[in-house]
């Protein structure tokens, strides 16, 4: 992309790619742009210039104008060369071609093919743009729509055909007649155009119509006037053109670039138990062998190494889990799980969370900003926060690494082959040595040697008969006497 000073080598994509995106999508009903509302891992608009870069063009032109602060720092953050186009008000998508031929002129670039689609159309795939753009070029037209047959083309500009079947115009869904809108032929938003032709073209769209708006499509039948070729390029796989302009057409989308992704992830050898409960974003990575049970999703850029089970319902976002291990019913997020190493059931890792091999996090953990060394274990309702576990260390159930004093985060160190006792606290910043040993029940606020036993809860202190003098008349002082009935050696009341 942007390969414009002189001394680069021929180029062999397109000239351009122009994505409009000025519109607030109003039918989202939407604080938040239409085209920045996302699936499966990105944002519409995303998705589409994923697809833009495919075709490797010199330049790529994003239309921005409602909310073109948010739109355009989005688009910078995906194609940082990216020619911004201001269109000061919605008058139509004729309209926002002419503003991106302006940016394209200032850039020097006037002639070649200019590819133009929507922002909102967000399964179109590289591979089928290039299609589009080799028979363009192949057939040398002026225009080349890209086309699908749907069952319900509702809402979509309709292809008209002549006799012989060669395209004619387009006429959108508010302006068809009858026989008309019975055309199954709909225009997809994409195309590709001769960007000298193009250029002429677009000054002369008119506005005289039911939205009072300049339809790009009306450039097909100015080419067709003016004896210039038109052709479509039809695509079997019609979901890729399907737009989405509301709420309900957006989560369709999903499902199906969902059911896409997985597909792709089975035929190369992962195992997904049931696609309908599971999402994977198309910036995920799966290794052969893995197997998602249901109700997984995986988002960002998690990765799952081969042989590794996630789920049933588990949730990770940017998440690496290694060869071998096992994630059940639990929540990640920016958190590494090691070569066989097992969390949960119920547990959550939060950022910076880090297992080695064969570590494991048990049921009803949290684990933040801390490493577990090879083979260490949490194994019960406890929470890790700024802590460094060393190797085949044992924490006992219920313990909390407190590492909050209210003002400061600060570190617990534990070492290698320790173990520590059920219940205790360990107020940071504190250090237990390497093969240490606490008592049950231990706050540990200073720290424990290698090889040392501490111990912090005090001797325990009993008080015979108790509940006979101070609970009398209870359920507790009658089960009490009917013990020392039956054993005639516990205090009794008298
Ligand atoms: C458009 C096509 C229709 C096609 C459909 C495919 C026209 C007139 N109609 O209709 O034939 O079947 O797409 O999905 O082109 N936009 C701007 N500036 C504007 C108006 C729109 O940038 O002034 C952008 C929108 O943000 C959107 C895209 O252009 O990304 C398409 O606009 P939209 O209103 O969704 O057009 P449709 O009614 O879907
Ligand atoms: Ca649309």
């Amino acid at each position: 992309m942007s390969l414009d000073n002189a001394s680069t080598p021929a180029h062999e994509g397109p000239t351009a790619v122009v994505v409009l995106a000025a519109g607030s999508g109003t039918r989202m009903k939407s604080r938040r742009m239409k085209v920045l509302h996302e699936l499966c891992g990105r944002s519409m608009v995303g998705h589409v210039l994923h697809a833009a870069l495919a075709v490797a063009p010199r330049h790529v032109v994003a239309v921005v104008g409602h909310g073109r602060e948010q739109v355009g720092r989005h688009v910078l953050e995906q194609v940082p060369d990216a020619l911004l186009a201001v269109q000061e008000q919605q008058d139509g998508t004729g309209d926002a071609v002419r503003v991106a031929l302006d940016a394209l002129r200032e850039a020097g670039a006037t002639s070649g093919t200019v590819v133009v689609m929507s922002g909102d159309t967000p399964l179109m795939q590289g591979e089928t743009l290039r299609g589009l753009v080799r028979d363009h070029e192949a057939a040398g037209r002026a225009v080349t729509l890209l086309t699908g047959l749907v069952p319900d083309p509702f809402g979509y500009g309709r292809v008209l055909r002549d006799a012989d079947g060669s395209v004619t115009a387009i006429v959108e869904e508010k302006d068809a007649t009858p026989e008309q809108a019975a055309v199954r032929e709909i225009n997809s938003g994409i195309y590709a155009f001769d960007g000298a032709f193009l250029a002429g073209a677009v000054g002369r769209i008119g506005n005289d119509n039911a939205k009072g708006e300049y339809y790009l499509t009306d450039v097909v039948a100015i080419a067709r006037a003016d004896g210039a070729t038109v052709g479509a390029h039809v695509v079997d796989d019609v979901a890729q053109t399907e737009g989405a302009n509301d709420r309900a057409q957006l989560a369709g989308l999903a499902a199906q670039l969902n059911r896409r992704t997985l597909e792709r992830w089975m035929r190369d050898g992962v195992t997904v138990v049931d696609p309908a409960s599971t999402w994977v974003d198309v910036t995920v990575t799966l290794a052969p062998d893995v197997t998602l049970l249901p109700g997984v999703q995986l988002h960002g850029a998690t990765t799952v190494e081969e042989d590794a089970v996630v789920g049933p319902d588990t949730t990770l976002r940017d998440v690496r889990v290694g060869r071998g291990a096992s994630v059940v019913r639990a929540h990640g997020e920016r958190a590494v799980v090691g070569e066989e190493a097992t969390v949960g059931p119920f547990s959550y890792l939060r950022p910076g969370a880090e297992l080695a091999a064969g570590a494991k996090v048990g049921a009803f953990v949290e684990v933040k900003n801390s490493t577990l060394g090879p083979g260490a274990k949490v194994p019960h309702l406890s929470y890790v926060g700024d802590a460094s576990i060393g190797e085949g260390t044992n924490i006992g159930a219920g313990t909390i690494f407190a590492n909050y004093d209210g003002v400061a985060k600060h570190r617990t160190t534990v070492g290698s082959h320790a173990r520590t006792g059920s219940n205790n606290t360990f107020v940071a910043p504190v250090t237990i040595g390497d093969g240490a040993v606490t008592g049950g029940g231990s706050v540990i606020r200073e720290d424990v040697p290698p090889g040392a036993l501490a111990v912090s809860a005090g001797p325990q202190r009993t008080m015979e008969g108790w509940v006979f003098r101070r609970r009398a008349g209870t359920a507790a002082a009658e089960a009490a006497s009917r013990a020392a009935g039956q054993e005639g050696s516990i205090t009794s009341p008298g």
